[in-house]
C-alpha cells in the first residue's frame, strides 16, 4: 500500500472521475465495487435508501451517492442542531440532515474532491436549502472550530482514510460535548488476507482500508468517545465479494472462505463526554482552565 499522499491523491482522483460522471449523466463511481459491477448491482452501494426519503431531492444528489449506510436513519438528529458530514460527496446525507434540523439548524459537508463539492453545491442550489454549507478540507484536519458540532456523520468514507487516529481525533474535537458520532461505513470482522489489504483498487473501493471492528472501538476509545457501538448492517459473502473484488486481481475462489462474512457496513455510534475537558487521552480538551494544566 503507498503513503499517506499517494493514497490521499489517488482517492481523490477516483471520486473527482465519479463526480464527473455523474455531472455528465452517468452513473456513479461506486464504492466497493471494481467499474464492470457499478450501479444496482453493486452490492456495497445499492438500494440503500427508501424512495420517500429521496422523493424531493435532486437526481444527482441520489445518483451520486457513494456511501454503504445510511446514517441519517439511523442517526439521532434534532430541529436546530449543527451537524457535520465527513466526507459529503454529492451532498445526499448533508441535504437529508438539513430537512432533519430545519431552519434553525445548520448542516455541513467536508469533502476534499473539488469535483464532488462542486456537484454537492449544485445540489444544494437544485433541493434550494440554505442551511447547508460544503466545506473544502480534509477529514484529518476538519476546518471547524473545537466543541462546535452537535452530531457527526459520514458514509463510508473513514475507511479510505490513511489516518484514521487523525479523523477520530479530529471528529472528537469539533463535537460539543455530548455530542454524538454517528458513522455508516465498511468494517472488516477478524483478519482478512493480507493480499486484499495490499491492493489499492480495494482501498478506492472502501474495503482494503476497512477498519477491523476491535480496532475502530479502540481508536474511539482512545480519543476520547464513550459509549461506543458497532451494529453490523449488511454482512457481505462470498458472492458479493465477487462483486467488489472483480477487476482486482485477487482470485475470489481461492480465498472465498476467508472473506465469506468479515467484510460488512456498519453504523457506528460514540459520545463525547459530556465533560469532556476531563477526559484523558483528549488532546485537544485536555487543558481545562489557566493552572490545570502541566506541572
Ligand atoms: C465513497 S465517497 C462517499 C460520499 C458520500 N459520503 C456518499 O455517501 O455518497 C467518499 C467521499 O469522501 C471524500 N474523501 C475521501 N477521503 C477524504 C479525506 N481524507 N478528506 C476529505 N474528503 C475525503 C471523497 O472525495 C468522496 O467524495
Amino acid at each position: 500500500m503507498g503513503d499517506t499522499g499517494t493514497i490521499r491523491e489517488t482517492v481523490r482522483e477516483r471520486y473527482g472521475q465519479a463526480a464527473l460522471r455523474v455531472m455528465a449523466g452517468g452513473g456513479n463511481g461506486c464504492c466497493g465495487a471494481s467499474a464492470g459491477s457499478c450501479g444496482a448491482d453493486d452490492p456495497i452501494t445499492r438500494d440503500l435508501y427508501a424512495d420517500a426519503e429521496t422523493a424531493g431531492l435532486p437526481a444527482e444528489a441520489v445518483l451520486a451517492s457513494l456511501g454503504c449506510g445510511n446514517p441519517t436513519a439511523l442517526a439521532e438528529l434534532h430541529e436546530g442542531e449543527t451537524v457535520l458530514d465527513l466526507g459529503s460527496g454529492g451532498g445526499i446525507d448533508v441535504l437529508l440532515s438539513a430537512r432533519r434540523v430545519g431552519p434553525t439548524g445548520k448542516a455541513y459537508g467536508l469533502d476534499m474532491t473539488d469535483e464532488m463539492l462542486a456537484l454537492a453545491r449544485e445540489n444544494q442550489r437544485r433541493a434550494g436549502v440554505e442551511n447547508v454549507e460544503f466545506l473544502k478540507g480534509h477529514i484529518e484536519q476538519i476546518p471547524l472550530p473545537d466543541d462546535s458540532v452537535d452530531v457527526i456523520i459520514s458514509n463510508c468514507v473513514i475507511n479510505l482514510s490513511a489516518d484514521k487516529p487523525a479523523v477520530l481525533a479530529e471528529a472528537f474535537r469539533v463535537l460539543k460535548p455530548g455530542g454524538r458520532f454517528a458513522v455508516s461505513d465498511v468494517i472488516v470482522r477478524g483478519e482478512v488476507p493480507a493480499e486484499l489489504r495490499r491492493s489499492m483498487e480495494l482501498w478506492v473501493g472502501c474495503v482494503a482500508g476497512a477498519l477491523e471492528e476491535d480496532e475502530f472501538r479502540r481508536l474511539l476509545a482512545e480519543v476520547g468517545f464513550e459509549e461506543v457501538d458497532i451494529e453490523p448492517t449488511r454482512v457481505y459473502h462470498v458472492d458479493d465479494a465477487r462483486a467488489f473484488l472483480e477487476g482486482s486481481g485477487i482470485d475470489v475462489d481461492a480465498m472465498a472462505a476467508a472473506v465469506d462474512g468479515r467484510i460488512a457496513s456498519a453504523f457506528v455510534r460514540a459520545r463525547k463526554p459530556a465533560e469532556a475537558a476531563a477526559t484523558a487521552g483528549a488532546g485537544a480538551a485536555a487543558c481545562c482552565a489557566p493552572g490545570c494544566c502541566g506541572g
